[in-house]
Formats: C-alpha cells, structure tokens, sequence
C-alpha cells in the first residue's frame, strides 16, 4: 500500500473495513479514520484514529520514526473518530505539544483528562515552522463541529482538510487515481448529504476562504486522498452547497397494508414527465443516509405515510425528522398517505413540511383504506403537477 503523499510525508491512520454504522449512517463500504506524519525538523502528527484502533496508530508512527518523537500533535477537529487515540499517543509522546483551535482544546477537555497535556491554540492565519515547511490553520466553524480547522502546508501545497471532501470508503489504496473515481464521487456524495448539508453556509465560506491556497493534494480524514481529480471534488462542493435542485422528483413512503404503496407508485407514475428524474423509495427498506443522497439535490418530494397508533409511521417520523436536522429546506412537496379512522394524522406530514420550508403544491391526497380509482386518478395527476414544479424550479 503507498501512503507516501510527499517526500516525508506519510499517512499512517486506520482502514476500518468492518464499520457498517456511524451513529446511524450506514456505512456500506466502511470508512477509513486518516492520521498523516510529518517528518522535518519537528515531527507532526496530523488528527489520530478512533480509539480502539490506537495501536495501529502507533505502530504505523513508530514504523516511520522508531525511537523519534513527536513534537506537535495537530487536531483539526475533536470529534471522536479523530481524536479517540489522542489520549494513546499523549501516552507514548507525553511532550508533544496539542496544537488546535481555543474551542478544539475545550472540546478536548470535555472528552479526555487534558489535564497534564502541552496546548498550543492556533486561529486563522496562525503559522508552525517545522523546520524546512510550515504549517498554516484556517478555521473551519462548523464543518463539521464549531472547534474544526483546515490545517495547509504551503511549501507542500497539501490542505489537511479533516472530514470535509471525505468518504466513508474502505479501501487498500490511498488515493483517487488509484480507485474507481465513480465509486468515491458517489461516496463523497452520499457523506455531503448526511454529515455536511446542513452546513451548506458555512460550506460556501470555506471554500471562498481555501479558493486563494494552491492546492495539489486535499488529505481528508475519511476515505481516499485527492490528487489527480481536485478539480473535480471542489466544483462537487460548490455544487452540492449551492442549493441549487435538479429537475428531480423523489416519491418516498411507509405502508402497512399496500394502500399508501399503490398512491405512492400512483405518483410515481404521474411524475414521469420528459426532462424530470423520478425516485420511488420505500423508506422502511432504505437506510437515512441513502435517503439523504437521494433528497440533496432533489427539487420535489412527495411523502407518504400510513396512519398506525394515531399517527404516521415511526419510520415516517423517523425520515422527517433526520431530513429536518440536515436542514434539506425549499423543495416542493406532495404529502399523501391512507388511513382507517384517523384522517387528519396525514396532516403531521404537511407540519414536518413547514418546519423544512417546502411549499406544498397542493392539500394532501388521503385515502380511506384502499385507494380507489378516482383517489389513484388524484396522485397521477398531482405527481404530474409536482414533477412540472420540479421542472420549473430545477435546472438539468
Ligand atoms: Fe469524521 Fe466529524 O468526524
């Protein structure tokens, strides 16, 4: 496996093969936790791995360095599947100095007793001689966490960009030309929509912030290396950030009995209008993460749900409420759903549907039981009305 990314400049973190849930993202292709060593006149270590995985760390640093230490033990970010072995290597380098943002180290202390650890806060602009190559810190509020900072190398032109433009991707090689580029797009995607979109604001400063550095290699902390197709993962983020929807339609519900299923393809079948893509997803079949990807770029949603206990489905709440936390606002939107004897349960549907922001097209479509034709008629021709908004307010 090469992890050289220059000339004394190694990724030494952690390729977690077997990981199939990040609170609740599932991971169908595992992940990889990426540490990188910096050997100059000082010695840098770059983010460390989750925790159970410290010794790994460890022996990957001591293959490179042997008896060497650590001078600087860089955190770009504190969340726990970085951070989790810094505790591990404070152990085995009890001098090396923690060099993150002020929040970062008491972020730091609210995880770990730092109590006996060297910290040296760095802000935006700040910079660390290591001897031949300096590093640089940008800080990166909220992508992901508020402590979070990009750390750059110019001498290099490499920007350690902790989890921004990572995958959840297992794989033996280290970087995108070495990969199915597919593969890691679509990765990086599905990770935007379910661990990024909801800082789409904040997105769009960083990359007007990081648009003046040179840049040849983008070392993310999950997933494959960027290298050769730089070019290619920015204008993703500008893409994915901008807010700006396709000419997509995502139909997505939970039935009990098959009714809300036959208004759903129904829909489905109205929607599919020339220059409109159409998704039909049962969302107890499908993971959040998958729904996310489907949702980002989506300009109209119609939602169904069948009413159990009174109320939609858990699953239905369960998709609402996750869409509603990423912040996945300004679509158009379609409620619909059957029922025996509590009609006005749909209704919480077009609630989750004010609190995101999507304007309904049209009162939701419900169904006593099994739909009839004419109810089936109705979902035609309103999954045709939302698909025309959808091509209205899309671009292709
Ligand atoms: Fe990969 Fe926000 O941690």
């Amino acid at each position: 496996m090469n992890t050289t990314l220059r000339d004394g400049i190694d990724w030494v973190g952690f390729v977690d093969w077997n990981v199939r849930d990040f609170h609740g993202y599932i991971t169908k292709r595992g992940s990889t936790y990426n540490a990188y060593l910096i050997q100059d006149k000082k010695i840098a270590l770059i983010d460390t791995v989750k925790g159970p995985f410290s010794e790994h760390l460890l022996n990957n640093i001591r293959d490179i360095i042997g008896n060497r230490k650590i001078d600087y033990l860089v955190c770009n970010h504190s969340e726990l599947d970085h951070a989790g072995s810094i505790p591990a290597v404070m152990s085995a380098y009890p001098d090396a100095v923690v060099v993150c943002t002020a929040k970062c180290e008491k972020t730091l202390a609210m995880h770990f007793d730092t109590s006996g650890w060297k910290f040296q806060a760095v802000k935006t602009g700040d910079s660390l001689s290591l001897g031949n190559r300096t590093l640089t810190f940008i800080e990166t509020p909220m992508v992901h966490w508020p402590e979070s900072m990009f750390t750059y190398m110019p001498e290099e032109k490499i920007l350690f960009s902790m989890d921004a433009f990572g995958q959840h991707y297992a794989t033996s090689n280290r970087f995108d030309d070495e990969v199915d580029l597919d593969a890691a797009m679509f990765e990086a995607k599905v990770y935007y929509a379910s661990i990024v979109m909801l800082y789409n604001t904040q997105v769009r400063k960083v990359l007007e912030a990081a648009g003046g550095l040179k840049i040849e290699i983008i070392a993310t902390a999950h997933g494959v290396i960027w290298r050769s197709h730089i070019g290619k993962i920015i204008e993703a983020y500008k893409e994915w950030s901008s807010e700006r929807f396709r000419r997509k339609v995502v139909v997505m519900y939970d039935t009990m009995w098959n009714s809300t299923e036959k208004m759903a393809e129904a829909i489905y079948e109205g929607a599919l209008i020339p220059g409109v893509e159409v998704s039909l997803i049962h969302i107890r079949k499908t993971d959040l993460a998958s729904i996310a990807y489907e949702i980002i770029d989506a300009a109209g949603v119609a939602f169904g749900s069948a009413i159990l206990n009174l109320d939609i489905m858990p699953t239905a709440h369960a998709v609402l409420s996750y869409l509603n936390g990423l912040k996945a606002t300004g679509r158009a939107g379609l409620a619909f759903g059957s029922y025996g004897w509590s009609a006005g349960a749909v209704d919480e549907i077009e609630n989750y549907f004010r609190k995101l922001k999507w304007e309904s097209i049209r009162e939701p479509i419900r169904s006593n039981f099994s739909p009839t034709p004419e109810i089936l008629a109705e979902c035609r021709k309103a999954g045709r009305e939302l698909a025309e908004k959808a091509y209205e307010i899309g671009s292709s």
